[in-house]
């Protein structure tokens, strides 16, 4: 069965932004206005937990949607500090981000902790964008499928379906530098997780979005965006600026959907 899987160009602030900065999401909506141009691919926009709701209160009527940045696997409890994916679609958001290279590495969150917050967004109605990716030394070392292939094996939570989870696959040498692997290296790591999504998931395999994410800007989301099994960009920086965001959303205007479907 052939399978249609719409582009999602994703942004995460991080810990940036502002409630001043919601007017970008304002400017985005604007330059998104026009439907027909836009209807062939999703949007969303990953601000810091306190702003949640008002983003998603400001993205009502748009083309954008509103995701998180992390969730805690637990419904409720305990947890200072944490936010459950109940609470997170409870403040009006569509996705949420889980294992991004820095909850990783700052957080120590293993596989198993990855996988048990994409099972909480399953269970909360939230898709998860599940983020995998090598390190320097790691791709250095020749390593690189090894590491996505655990990383995938491991986080992908029981219970997915191809298309109620995203996967991005962010290198973390690329994250915040402004070096990209090359088209070719682009390739050959989305065409992997692609096999292991199948291996999981069977023909369902094939619905799964795959994002590339790592120093994504408009000047590179043309290369970068039309490579196979590509299906869309998790963009850190460039997302905090309407104009940037919109120019690498502008790809798929020239990218005929014949390619990416
Ligand atoms: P970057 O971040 O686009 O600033 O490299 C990407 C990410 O961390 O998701």
């Amino acid at each position: 069965m052939a399978h249609v899987r719409r582009p999602l160009v994703a942004g995460n602030w991080k810990m940036n932004g502002s409630k001043l900065a919601l007017a970008e999401l304002a400017k985005m909506a604007a330059g998104l206005a026009d439907g027909a141009l836009w209807r062939t691919i999703d949007l969303a926009v990953c601000p810091p937990a306190p702003y949640l709701y008002l983003a998603s209160a400001a993205s009502i009527g748009t083309r954008i949607a509103v995701g998180a940045q992390d969730c805690h696997a637990e419904a409720s409890g305990a947890f200072t500090g944490d936010v459950s994916a109940e609470m997170i679609a409870e403040s009006g958001c569509c996705y949420v981000i889980v294992g991004h290279s820095e909850r990783r590495t700052l957080h120590a969150e293993s596989n198993d902790i990855v996988r048990a917050k994409a099972a909480a967004a399953l269970r909360a109605g939230v898709t998860p964008i599940i983020c995998v990716g090598e390190t320097r030394a790691e791709r250095d070392a020749g390593k690189t499928l090894d590491v996505v292939g655990a990383q995938v094996a491991g986080s992908l939570p029981a219970g997915a379906t191809g298309e109620g989870i995203v996967v991005a696959y962010e290198p973390v040498w690329a994250i915040g530098t402004g070096l990209t692997p090359t088209a070719g290296d682009v390739k050959a790591v989305h065409q992997f997780i692609r096999g292991e999504l199948r291996k999981k998931l069977g023909s369902d395999g094939d619905a799964v979005r795959i994002l590339y994410g790592g120093s994504v800007k408009p000047s590179n989301a043309a290369e970068l965006m039309a490579i196979a099994d590509v299906d869309g960009a998790l963009v850190g920086g460039a997302s905090l600026k309407a104009e940037d965001f919109l120019g690498i959303a502008a790809v798929y205007r020239t990218i005929a959907p014949s390619t990416y479907h």
